[in-house]
């Protein structure tokens, strides 16, 4: 399928211009406030559901500062692991839950392959590295489930190691819960077709050719044996003290909300209070700026 070809079918071309708009309102929305919401054109539905989106988003995105408030204020160490196929919108969620918070409260591991050093430690060395000290936040884009999933499928690892992972990975996960930590997994779930058609996306669309990588591509052609590896995955490591939670994905905005307001409940958080800042007099700007005589 090219998107020429696709262009003659009118779910496709739908589907198109619901992509294009939201790489559009990407941008729009790293210079949003709310008192600018109100500019965005009324009138058709699609402008009234992205103002709804908007709302909402900047909405959380507050409780998200709260949040952070309350975890830096208790000292929480919260993890939270974000997993799915290639283009399911991993990143994207990622983005929005980071873009308004501090970066050194909550930050963002996404790990490349393993050096060859790594290669010969403990599996779970190098991810242990990046948990959270108190009163942070670390997001994983991919963790250690890559194991049970683009190594399994890649043959990067054997069916001995995968095994052996399976064993671990319930202990693991319950060792840094006992510890304290929050753990959160979520599982971001999209359909075959909407997989080719954000690949063809980012094939065409130069801002987004650096997202397809030689391992996205494979991955297309491995689809049934993704599949088999995610269910094993889900039913091998969803565990009480560490549920799975599957975001449905294909809807990008609607998972981004879906998600950032389950991460809200699954936190009990108060509200921090600060005392007043006073600023100091204002100096005035010229008194700065002078030629170097
Ligand atoms: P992403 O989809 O996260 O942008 P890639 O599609 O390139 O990145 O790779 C997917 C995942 O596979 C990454 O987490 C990467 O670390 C992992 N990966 C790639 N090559 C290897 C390898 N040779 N061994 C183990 N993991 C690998
Ligand atoms: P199956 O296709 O489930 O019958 O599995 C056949 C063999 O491939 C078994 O040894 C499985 O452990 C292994 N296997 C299953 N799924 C995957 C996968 N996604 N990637 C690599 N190996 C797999
Ligand atoms: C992915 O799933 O590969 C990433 O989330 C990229 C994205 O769609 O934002």
């Amino acid at each position: 399928m090219t998107l020429d070809h696709a262009s003659a079918d009118p779910t496709m071309v739908e589907m198109i211009r619901r992509e294009i708009l939201d790489s559009y309102d990407e941008e729009m929305e790293l210079g949003f406030e709310d008192d600018r919401l109100d500019s965005l054109e009324g009138g058709s539905e699609s402008s009234s559901e992205r103002r709804r989106y908007f709302r909402e988003l900047l909405r959380l995105q507050h409780e998200l500062v709260r949040l952070q408030d309350w975890v830096q204020h208790s000292k929480l160490r919260v993890v939270v692991l974000f997993e799915g196929r290639d283009s399911a919108g991993k990143g994207g969620v990622i983005k929005r839950i980071t873009q308004r918070l501090n970066p050194r409260v909550c930050r963002v591991v996404a790990l490349p392959a393993p050096s060859e050093r790594e290669r010969t430690q403990w599996y779970f060395q190098r991810y242990v590295t990046h948990l959270p000290a108190g009163g942070e936040i670390v997001l994983f884009d991919r963790s250690w489930y890559n194991r049970a999933g683009v190594e399994r499928v890649m043959g990067f690892c054997s069916e001995a190691e995968v095994e052996e992972f399976f064993r671990s990975v319930p202990e693991f996960e319950r060792m840094l819960v006992r510890s304290g930590i929050i753990l959160l997994k979520y599982w971001f779930s999209i359909t075959d077709e909407e997989q080719a058609l954000r690949f063809h996306m980012r094939i065409t669309d130069p801002l987004k050719q650096w997202k397809l990588s030689p391992m996205d591509v494979e991955s297309r052609r491995r689809w049934e044996d993704y599949t088999r590896a995610k269910e094993d995955m889900l039913a091998r490591t969803h565990i009480p003290e560490a549920p799975w939670w599957v975001v449905e994905a294909v809807d990008k905005k609607r998972a981004r909300l879906n998600c950032i307001s389950h991460l809200l409940e699954q936190i009990p958080y108060q509200n921090v209070e600060h005392p007043p800042v006073h600023l100091p007099e204002r100096v005035r700007h010229a008194d700065y700026i002078r030629t170097p005589t």
